[in-house]
């Protein structure tokens, strides 16, 4: 069975860059045209614009008559945002826009460090008592702090974290050391997202400013995280040496991204790709990639030759 995929909404919002809930539902009936029925979303998306992405998706009623499964994450990235009360709020507000009971995953998007893990991880299993969650996700933690909510989930009869968002693609595989030992043991599903590098196998150049309001536009929060994640010579002369051997293929940079974590990379069964895109055609082609088959030897040794040269500037696995 083929690594899953999970459609993406980072981008998705009047202020984010599919901006209509028309291109929004085109965009989710493309998906579920080639067969795939799980949504991720966030309270944050799209960044400086909370609550847009789920309020389409909640319009869109996605979830009636089981046409898809419906994962999101609570208000993080500020602190004291998973103190136990904030942390309800966050659902309650989810809920309401989403128009729905309960969702399939709830996660903790990011670590908030100012507010004790045992607070925010009894607050989730509180949540999960009543009901409104299946699964319980954690996103961008550190392997120590993973061990944590296992260890908790243990020790007081709570609920377990069984899957993991995090970042995951040719050009940062820190994860494969890090994490994946732990979510092997563990039974927690890992669930890559940034599978292009936000864009930066394909629209970044090293001695071009990047688009304007694009994920590496240096304004914006998320502009800032990306640069400082992949803004390197390493990096740099990492896509293009890509470029120079899938050339010889005729086969992009973000084919050869997509193909790899699909088929070469340590994402299995039950794992996933987290399927980025800002518009419909972008959208489109991945998944025209990401239905080809494995890559040719060659391109695969290649990939392999390039981490090993990059891995020392390569992204953290988590935040
Ligand atoms: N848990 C977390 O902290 C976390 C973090 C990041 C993402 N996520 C989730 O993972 C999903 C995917 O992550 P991502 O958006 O970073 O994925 P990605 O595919 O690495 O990046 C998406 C960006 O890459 C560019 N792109 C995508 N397809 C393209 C194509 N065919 N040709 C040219 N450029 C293309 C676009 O940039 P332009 O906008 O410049 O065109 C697009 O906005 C998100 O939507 C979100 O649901 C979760």
């Amino acid at each position: 069975m083929p690594v899953d995929l999970i459609l993406g909404s980072n981008n998705v919002g009047p202020n984010g860059k599919v901006k209509t809930i028309e291109d929004f539902s085109a965009i989710l009936d493309l998906f579920h045209s080639h067969g795939n029925i799980h949504l991720d979303t966030a309270y944050l998306y799209p960044a400086g614009h909370p609550g847009q992405a789920e309020t389409f998706l909640g319009d869109l009623q996605v979830t009636k008559d089981g046409k898809f499964i419906l994962d999101t994450k609570v208000r993080s990235f500020e602190d004291g945002a998973h103190a136990a009360d904030e942390i309800c709020k966050s659902v309650e507000a989810q809920l309401k826009r989403l128009k729905v009971d309960k969702v399939h995953t709830l996660y903790l998007h990011a670590p908030d460090r100012t507010v004790s893990f045992e607070e925010s991880h009894k607050a989730i299993n509180e949540l999960y008592k009543q009901g409104k969650f299946e699964r319980f996700g954690i996103s961008n933690y550190q392997p120590d702090e993973v061990l944590g909510f296992v260890e908790r989930a243990n020790k007081y009869g709570w609920v377990a974290p069984s899957c993991y968002e995090g970042l995951y693609n040719i050009c940062s595989r820190r994860a494969e050391t890090e994490l994946l030992p732990i979510f092997r043991e563990h039974n927690i599903a890992f669930y890559a997202y940034s599978p292009l590098a936000s864009g930066f196998f394909s629209n970044i150049k090293r001695n071009e400013p990047p688009p304007a309001g694009g994920p590496f536009d240096p304004t914006t929060f998320n502009g800032q995280y990306n640069q400082g994640w992949f803004f390197k010579d390493a990096l740099f002369t990492a896509v293009e040496e890509l470029g120079k051997v899938g050339e010889e293929y005729g086969i992009p940079n973000n084919a050869i991204a997509l193909r790899w974590l699909r088929h070469h990379s340590q994402l299995t069964d039950g794992d996933a790709i987290l399927v980025g895109y800002s518009n419909i055609g972008q959208l489109k082609q991945n998944l025209e990639y990401l239905g080809q088959g494995p890559l040719p030897q060659q391109i695969v040794e290649v990939v392999d030759k390039i981490w090993d040269a990059i891995k020392d500037d390569a992204p953290e696995a988590a935040m």
